[in-house]
């Protein structure tokens, strides 16, 4: 049954010439469908190179939209309307005029998990793979760094140099990580090494073994000569990561890591984005003025440069 979803999709992608792009946070039945799977960064990369004329991005609106910003001569689709990121769509942009009124000296780092609309205000994005190089090496010193304040606080600590202005946001997932299920699952696992991601409070970063994006902690746990992990994100990466490692063990930090909006994308619903393609008035198509794109494209563009 999975096996035919999958050849229809697969014959479909061909037939319609859509590029299928997923986040490691999708189940694993998706992943293998898809033309590339990777982290925030490596996805923004891979859709601005993709020859297709149709992008279809399995994961939350703005990685849909960063794909769009990147290619609007593209005919971009998300797989599912309402999987939307709600660290994302945290801050309003009137929220983030007020106070970049109130701290007019303040450049604006975007972590990449921000609205199109949130984009146009911003100097420069990052994603959790490239925030500290990108960061310690702007040549301004005060930032104001959105939305998420523990991906901030893990580039305070690791930029101590840099003055920068924290905003009280971050994503409700990672943020139900404690340092008490860190004691508890390095109780029930003691040989185990814990990967986190940075998006995890700072009292969880500061117990891990190794701090990284979804791609970095997939990249370390295969090349670590341990072979045992804790894994400190969303949980499909354990999932992965068992499936991709059979040698090695992993187990998952907490029950509660499970990003609701990325598990609204199905298989069968990737189908029926797959078959919509190219109909008028689709829901799940991105759609983008000229304007916005050409103001939120900025940092965007200066993400990739620098990063
Ligand atoms: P990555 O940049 O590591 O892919 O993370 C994106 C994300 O939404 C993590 O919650
Ligand atoms: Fe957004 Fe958090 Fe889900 Fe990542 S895990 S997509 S940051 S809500």
């Amino acid at each position: 049954m999975i096996r035919d979803i999958q050849d229809e999709i697969i014959r479909l992608k061909k037939e319609k010439d859509v590029c299928v792009l997923a986040h490691s946070y999708l189940s694993h039945d998706i992943t293998e469908i898809a033309d590339f799977v990777g982290d925030s960064f490596a996805l923004s990369k891979k859709a601005a190179a993709a020859p297709n004329k149709n992008v279809l991005m399995c994961g939350v609106r703005f990685m849909a939209e960063t794909v769009k910003l990147l290619s609007p001569e593209k005919r971009v689709y998300i797989s599912h309307n309402l999987a939307g990121c709600p660290m994302a769509e945290q801050m309003t942009a009137e929220e983030l005029k007020q106070i970049k009124a109130e701290e007019p000296d303040r450049k604006v780092v975007a972590y990449i998990n921000t609205t199109a609309e949130l984009k146009e205000l911003c100097d420069v994005c990052v994603t959790s793979s490239s925030a500290l190089k990108i960061v310690s090496e702007m040549k301004e010193d005060k930032l104001l760094f959105i939305p998420d304040c523990n991906l901030g606080d893990f580039v305070k600590r690791a930029v101590p140099e840099k003055d920068i202005k924290l905003i009280n946001g971050g994503c409700p997932i990672h943020n139900r990580v404690t340092a008490e299920d860190v004691k508890e699952a390095r109780k029930r696992y003691p040989n185990a090494l814990l990967l986190v991601h940075p998006e995890c409070k700072p009292e969880v970063v500061k117990l891990a073994d190794y701090v990284g994006s979804t791609a970095g902690i997939m990249d370390y746990a295969k090349e670590s000569d341990a072979t045992e992990f804790i894994i400190g994100t969303e949980n499909s990466i354990a999932e992965h990561l068992s499936i991709e490692c059979p040698d090695k063990k992993f187990y998952t930090l907490s029950k509660k890591l499970v990003c609701e909006d990325m598990k609204l994308t199905t298989l069968a619903g990737v189908l029926s984005v797959l078959k919509d393609i190219g109909k008028d008035n689709n829901e799940n198509e991105i759609v983008l003025s000229d304007e916005q794109i050409k103001n939120a494209r900025v940092c965007i563009d200066e993400m990739l440069t620098r990063g």
